[in-house]
């Protein structure tokens, strides 16, 4: 690869290559080399998960392996006792492994904190105290509102550990989001941090809490994790910093064993309307799930492998594949705290080559940002070590999987694309990279145990090569087991469709004559951006909540770096100006609500929306216009004329740099 040109030409040559086989040194060594695997699965799923959780620890053993008397609230590992912090870390260091390294964490600045599984069940216990002692216990939900320091993973398996179901929120949420998820949740106790850092700033987090906390009378405790210093006031009885808490608290805490169907988490995630959802996951069945998974789709050596997935905790990614899936597993791992640019474009690659990292899980939209910033910055380290790669969260582009296969991997690691949600917990759809071929832009085949189908609106399976919405046919250990408080909603967004065991992905997909799925993007009004998920209604109710603002309608829109970004179709009050003062203040506005992440890329000044006779916006319609695609059938529109408005309005958009 001497030069840019030579590079193009050589992804060129592999976009043409339909299959790529898994490179052969790699197949010698995998755990996984043939499809035997799937077909014992397919013989017996049930009895085969079962088989898979016997890997775990448990006090006391299941009596059903599967109980789906209550479909769709199904049971997995029935009767079964576990501890979920106790299968991460105690085990581990009962077998010897106390002095494996379980985080290398590497700060923005480049501090480098060095955590064995023995410091690591250390710190838990004494969290898991100092929880204990302000009266959390079993069944009371913790927030976690943490950046990307060890102490996000000592508090969710402190929470673990006493059967505290926690409830993360993606640090790059704003205090309000921070608020309402709380609110719904009944919190009784937060943990958070005095300040986070983001490309060599500091900004405030514990006081920005404080600002939203009134009015959440449950929430008892807040506990604070010294970061960057900056100041913040702590309220007598009810705020704590989190290193005296720990200090003061006993060194022991015994992991108490919990039913498999414990509430571990909570995790709220976007759906079709303003209101997230609480996806909430069991303990014995998720361990299993993500503890397999992480295992056989990475190919783990534990004793030799370092792993490396730069997301955040505060999405399903991190909790089953950075926190748990990892740690089930005994494995080694690097974490990040900064952004990828900073302090330069390479880091990953160079904490890839500083902590011989060997298996490396990202997004697309990350790799089209790495592919943009130029092969010489991945180049001029040696990532030789590198014998894995994995692309999760959005449809990866075949130029992508190229580069990521060319340039990140030398052309000798396998790349497995993975299919999964925040719903279904574990991955789902994949390839194994010792045993199946890859197709770029597929994600491959289901896992053993797995079964999906694509179907018409009626629920019929499509012929191959047919696009069609996308099912999963049976209940799979890892799955949501409800929506927190919200069961009937948990009914009717998956299951109402086709009734169970047919559960509503929600996903559009296509299978092809090979039996690999394509999967398209979303069917409802939910937005992939960046392989974050976020909902029109979401940020239409932020945008509507701005006293200039009288009406607005958002849909996704295709972008060549995030995958979609948001439109914003918005209808200002009378006397005020659409202009890029306004579109700037609208834009900080979403950011304040929800986070910076939701803010509409492009906002189009519209004097009326497109309705129906009944009133109902035509976000058909809006896609056509946002796409710059030919406009769909209008004849059901009360004015037909807006349409052509609104095309005018394009020009006079306000979009970000
Ligand atoms: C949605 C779930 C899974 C963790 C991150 C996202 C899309 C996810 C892929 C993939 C194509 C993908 C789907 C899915 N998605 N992975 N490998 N190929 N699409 O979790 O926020 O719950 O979003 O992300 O549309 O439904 P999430």
């Amino acid at each position: 690869m001497a030069d840019a040109s030579q590079l193009e030409a050589d992804l060129e040559a592999l976009l043409q290559q339909e299959w790529f086989e898994p490179p052969a040194d790699f197949v010698r060594d995998a755990l996984i080399t043939d499809l035997s695997v799937h077909e014992a699965a397919e013989r017996d799923p049930v009895g085969w998960w079962e088989e898979q959780a016997r890997a775990l620890d448990w006090a006391q053993p299941w009596t059903r392996g599967l109980v789906d008397d209550d479909a769709p609230f199904y049971r997995w590992f029935e009767g079964g006792k576990l501890n979920l912090s106790h299968n991460c870390l105690d085990r581990h260091v009962a077998a010897g492994l106390g002095e494996r390294v379980a985080l290398h964490w590497h700060g923005e600045e480049g501090e480098i904190r060095t955590i064995t599984y023995a410091q690591l069940l250390a710190d838990v216990e004494r969290c898991a105290n100092a929880l204990k002692a302000r009266g959390v216990g079993a069944g009371d939900v913790v927030g976690i509102y943490l950046p990307m320091i060890p102490e996000v993973v000592v508090a969710m398996l402190a929470c673990a550990r006493i059967g505290a179901p926690h409830n993360v929120v993606f640090g790059g949420f704003s205090a309000e989001s921070v608020h309402e998820r709380m609110a719904f949740s009944n919190a009784s106790a937060l943990i958070t941090v005095d300040g986070a850092r983001r490309k060599g700033r500091t900004a405030p987090v514990k006081s920005e809490v404080d600002r939203v906390m009134d009015g959440l009378t449950h929430l008892e405790t807040i506990l604070v994790v010294r970061h960057t210093g900056v100041a913040c006031e702590m309220r007598d009885g009810r705020d704590l910093w989190w290193d005296e808490a720990l200090a003061a608290a006993a060194p022991e805490c015994p992991a108490e064993p919990f039913d498999s169907e414990h509430p571990l988490f909570i995790l709220y995630s976007s759906g079709s309307t303003a209101k997230p959802k609480g996806i909430q996951h069991t303990t014995g069945g998720y361990l299993t799930g993500i503890a397999w998974s992480f295992k056989h789709v990475f190919d783990l050596k534990p004793e030799t492998d370092v792993y490396f997935c730069p997301a955040d905790v505060g999405w399903i990614t991190g909790h089953s594949y950075i926190v748990y899936g990892p740690l089930a597993n005994g494995a080694t791992s690097v974490m990040y705290e900064g952004a990828p640019d900073y302090p330069n474009q390479g880091i990953w690659w160079e904490l890839c080559e500083r902590y011989g990292v060997t298996i490396f899980y990202t997004a697309p939209t990350a790799i089209r940002a790495c592919m943009k910033w130029g092969a010489e910055l991945v180049q001029e380290h040696d990532l030789s070590k590198l014998r894995l790669l994995g692309s999760v969260g959005e449809p990866i582009n075949p130029k992508a999987w190229a580069w990521y296969w060319l340039v990140v991997g030398g052309g000798r690691c396998p790349i497995v694309d993975t299919w999964w949600q925040t719903e279904t917990g574990q991955m789902v759809i994949t390839t194994l990279p010792g045993a199946q071929r890859m197709k770029p832009g597929s994600a491959g085949t289901p896992l053993p145990g797995m079964r999906a189908s694509v179907v018409d609106e009626e629920g019929r399976e499509v012929q191959r090569d047919t696009q069609g919405l996308l099912t999963l046919d049976r209940p799979w250990p890892g799955m949501l087991r409800t929506l927190y408080r919200e069961p009937d909603r948990y009914v009717s967004g998956y299951w109402e469709r086709f009734g169970a065991p047919t559960y509503l992905v929600g996903d559009a997909s296509r299978q092809d004559h090979d039996g690999y799925f394509w999967v398209i993007g979303r069917v409802d009004d939910v937005i992939n951006v960046s392989g974050h998920r976020l909902s029109t209604a979401e940020v239409e109710s932020a945008l509507v909540s701005h006293p200039k603002v009288a009406e607005a309608a958002v849909v996704g829109q295709s972008d060549e770096d995030t995958g979609q970004a948001i439109c914003a179709f918005v209808t200002l009050r009378d006397e005020v100006t659409g202009d890029d003062a306004m579109a700037l203040d609208l834009r900080d506005h979403v950011a304040h609500r929800i986070g910076k992440l939701a803010r509409p890329k492009r906002i189009i000044w519209a004097g009326e929306l497109p309705k129906t006779r009944s009133g109902k916006i035509m976000r058909r319609l809006l896609k056509d216009i946002a796409e710059g695609r030919e406009i769909g059938d209008v004849t059901t529109l009360r004015d037909p004329d807006v349409m052509g408005q609104l095309t005018q309005a394009m020009r006079g958009r306000g979009d970000e740099d």
